[in-house]
């Protein structure tokens, strides 16, 4: 129970996590770089930001003009909502504007448009955002929000991470464009592994399992074990490792294949010890060789290979079909009686049993390993 309690605690507390600037721009040249009309006449919705002060907003609005928008909506989650409270306080720019509402300001979420000139400078941009409250709290599952999204053509956004699941539904619901961040874990997801398969989405272009700094409230407690920078551009900042950008939105990197060594050469020449003058081992439960290494990928193996998460940063769908991921092997053959036992034998502590179907093998020197989760690819073309 009291578990429970600080496990909610701390995704709450994870909810308010701000995205910087630079880490916006980074992402959203990517797909620019790819298609410079990729926003050309579009509606894109900023959902579950805080418009007065969102780095995405901001973004956007101040390269209205430059990427030929059609509208800009934004819309923020009301105050007394957040799960994480946070010492609020309105913005100078909302308590000063006739709308100002001393009640709304807590519970109703606001809304942010930008598609017109209304300061009639000749000039679309960040002065002539329009906002207002909102009918609701700006949930992103209320009716209120839903229609807005249903009237654009794109979402992005840095979604409350404790709800990724029913966001990503959320927009896959509606089949829209979008780019989102996320933690990398949601790539395992049931939800979302199938899609990755099947290249209906696929990872961002940038930060992948770098780690991210994000802005946190001013009274933002950090981890007794936090060891990374505080402050970045003068704002208080946490690092968080394991997250990346999601996205259907093309971009070049999904098109630069791996330069790749052959099995000979690999055996030969790999950097990495595991291979070197050993080659590929094959699993003792499934018919696919281990290659715990995406650069030791032999490029001429036409069977399956059984590679780390972090290879999807590397993939390029022309050159590889993804087949599967282990948690989700059906035709495992499970783990043998004499696995098992080895297994044990060697002090290991995990809950394995006979017949279990995780990927298994045992490696040069007869060690029983259970290697972390690993994407079963294939080359397209194998050579
Ligand atoms: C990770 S923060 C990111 C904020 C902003 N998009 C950014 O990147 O700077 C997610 C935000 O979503 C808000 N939020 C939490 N639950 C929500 C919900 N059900 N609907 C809409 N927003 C929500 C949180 O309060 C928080 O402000």
């Amino acid at each position: 129970m009291a578990n429970d309690k600080l496990q909610t605690a701390k995704s709450a507390k994870n909810d308010e996590f701000y995205t910087q600037y630079v880490d916006i721009e980074k992402e959203m040249n990517a797909y620019i770089d790819y298609n410079p009309e990729v926003f050309k006449n579009k509606t894109i919705l900023l959902p579950c930001d805080d418009p007065e002060w969102s780095n995405f907003t901001k973004y956007f609005a101040q390269n209205f003009q430059r990427f030929g928008l059609r509208k800009l909506i934004s819309t923020s989650y009301a105050v007394e909502s957040k799960k994480y409270k946070v010492n609020y306080q309105p913005s100078l720019f909302e308590e000063e504007d006739e709308k100002f509402d001393i009640d709304k300001t807590r519970i109703k979420g606001k809304i942010f448009i930008l598609e017109r000139d209304i300061n009639n400078d000749h000039k679309i941009n960040i002065d002539d955002l329009e906002w207002n409250y909102l009918e609701g709290d700006g949930d992103f599952r209320s009716e209120e929000v839903k229609k807005l999204r249903d009237e654009s053509d794109i979402i992005i956004t840095n979604p409350p991470f404790s709800l990724f699941r029913e966001f990503m539904a959320w927009i896959l619901e509606a089949d829209k464009k979008f780019a989102v961040i996320g933690n990398m874990n949601a790539i395992t997801y049931k939800e979302i592994f199938p899609l990755i398969k099947e290249n209906k989405i696929w990872l961002g272009a940038t930060n992948f399992n770098k780690g991210m700094y994000f802005g946190v409230p001013e009274n933002f407690v950090y981890a007794s074990t936090y060891k990374f920078e505080r402050e970045q551009n003068g704002i208080k900042v946490n690092r968080v490792p394991g997250v990346c950008w999601y996205s259907n939105l093309e971009h070049g990197r999904r098109y630069q294949p791996l330069t790749l060594m052959n099995m000979i050469d690999n055996k030969k020449f790999s950097k990495h010890k595991e291979i070197k003058n050993i080659g590929y081992i094959k699993y003792d439960n499934y018919d696919a060789i281990e290659v715990p290494f995406a650069d030791a990928i032999p490029s001429d193996f036409s069977g399956i290979m059984g590679v780390p998460i972090s290879f999807l940063d590397k993939y390029c769908p022309d050159q590889f079909e993804i087949v599967n991921l282990s948690r989700y092997l059906e035709d495992s053959r499970g783990m043998s009686k004499e696995f098992v036992q080895k297994y044990y034998e060697q002090g290991n502590k995990g809950q394995i049993s006979e017949g279990h179907p995780d990927l298994c093998y045992f490696d040069n020197n007869g060690n029983a390993i259970v290697p972390y989760m690993r994407i079963l690819i294939r080359h397209k073309n194998p050579r």
